[in-house]
């Protein structure tokens, strides 16, 4: 027998989590999409009647995987307790409780342990955090981290379909980025704090700290907009606290769970060629002569999949033992 799965929102993020459950072959006996509005959808090739997104909706639903809006009034905060009233387990893609003490924030690659301790919510990190945590967590294991500095190069499809529609000039594109993102780059997503970091550079800071179980992790980034459709890209340099060689650091690297990675200097990943796929992907790796504890690379993954619906489907195939 299989599960009955709610996906909530039928946006970029919910698209995949559709496709997602249907290309890993979730063993689901019905996916129910609910949005603000009811219509009919078409998502590769498969016809759903999207019914809107209210308590009884969750009724019978084993799994309701969330990709709305956030905030007080948004679809997880208004709905998750309800569909775990009803006794669903959620998992929600956005950012409303990723830090509550009480809901794992999970990669299943890094720390699918925390699933056992889950009272019927589970996050999954920010796309950005996703896809630096998959490469920094096997470094943690091997050699110790001392210090993170990353700047990321992010897609507007991150910023929903209202960032699509900003860089194609379409009218719902309006107001998404403070500046011009077409021919431009934006080194601000979401609101400055007092501390000068932005939104998204404290959701990294905060969320991989909880992630690697590192609290006292120094992560220090700077989160980029450019005007790529999909795939968020990252430039990380990290500090270990063990020695780490060349050939040790390319070791780690090509066994390590959930990453691709060639060994060829010549070899890199770009966003164009990573979208559609469900891994993280790393090149260009240095690791600093007389300084064995300084690595640098260049990381990728697919925002919409691996920085979202793949990672949230994986944690529903972690739960029910399908897949890890
Ligand atoms: N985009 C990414 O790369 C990414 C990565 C990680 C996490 N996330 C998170 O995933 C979530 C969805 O992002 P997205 O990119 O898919 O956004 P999107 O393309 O703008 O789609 C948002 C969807 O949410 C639905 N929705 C909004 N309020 C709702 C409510 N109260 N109840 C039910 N449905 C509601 C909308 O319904 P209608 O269609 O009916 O208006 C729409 O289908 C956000 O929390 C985002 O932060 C996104």
């Amino acid at each position: 027998m299989g599960y009955t799965v709610a996906v909530v929102g039928a946006g970029l993020v919910g698209e995949r989590l559709v496709s997602e459950l249907r290309r890993r072959d979730f063993p689901a006996d019905e996916i129910r999409v609910l949005a603000r509005t009811a219509r009919r959808v078409e998502i590769q090739g498969e016809e759903f009647d999207v019914r809107v997104a209210e308590a009884s909706a969750f009724e019978g639903v084993d799994y309701a995987l969330f990709a709305g809006t956030e905030g007080e009034k948004g679809a997880a905060m208004q709905l998750a307790p309800e569909a775990v009233a009803r006794g669903a387990v959620v998992i929600d893609n956005g950012s409303d409780f990723r830090l509550d003490p009480e809901v794992p924030l999970v990669v299943p690659e890094v720390n699918a342990d925390a699933l056992r301790d889950h009272k019927g919510i589970i996050a999954s990190p920010n796309c950005s955090t996703t896809t630096m945590v998959v490469p920094l967590a096997p470094l943690a294991r091997e050699f110790g981290l001392e210090k993170v500095i990353v700047s990321t190069y992010q897609a507007v499809s991150g910023s929903g379909r209202g960032g699509v529609e900003a860089l194609e000039g379409l009218p719902g594109g309006e107001g998404v980025y403070p500046k011009e993102i077409s021919g431009n780059a934006i080194p601000l997503i979401g609101s400055v704090g007092d501390d000068g970091y932005t939104t998204e550079e404290r959701k990294m800071k905060d969320e991989s700290a909880k992630i690697l179980g590192l609290p006292d992790l120094p992560v220090y980034p700077t989160t980029v907009r450019i005007p790529v459709h999909t795939g968020h890209s990252e430039s990380v340099y990290v500090e270990t606290t063990r020695e780490a060689s060349l050939e040790a650091v390319l070791d780690v690297f090509s066994n390590a769970p959930g990453l691709v990675f060639s060994g060829d200097k010549d070899d890199y990943p770009t966003p164009l060629e990573t979208v559609g796929e469900p891994g993280t992907y790393v090149g260009r790796v240095r690791v600093e002569e007389g300084s064995p504890g300084a690595i640098s690379y260049w990381c990728v993954s697919d925002n919409l999949l691996k920085g979202a619906a793949t990672n949230a489907v994986q944690i529903a195939e972690t739960l029910v033992g399908s897949r890890v």
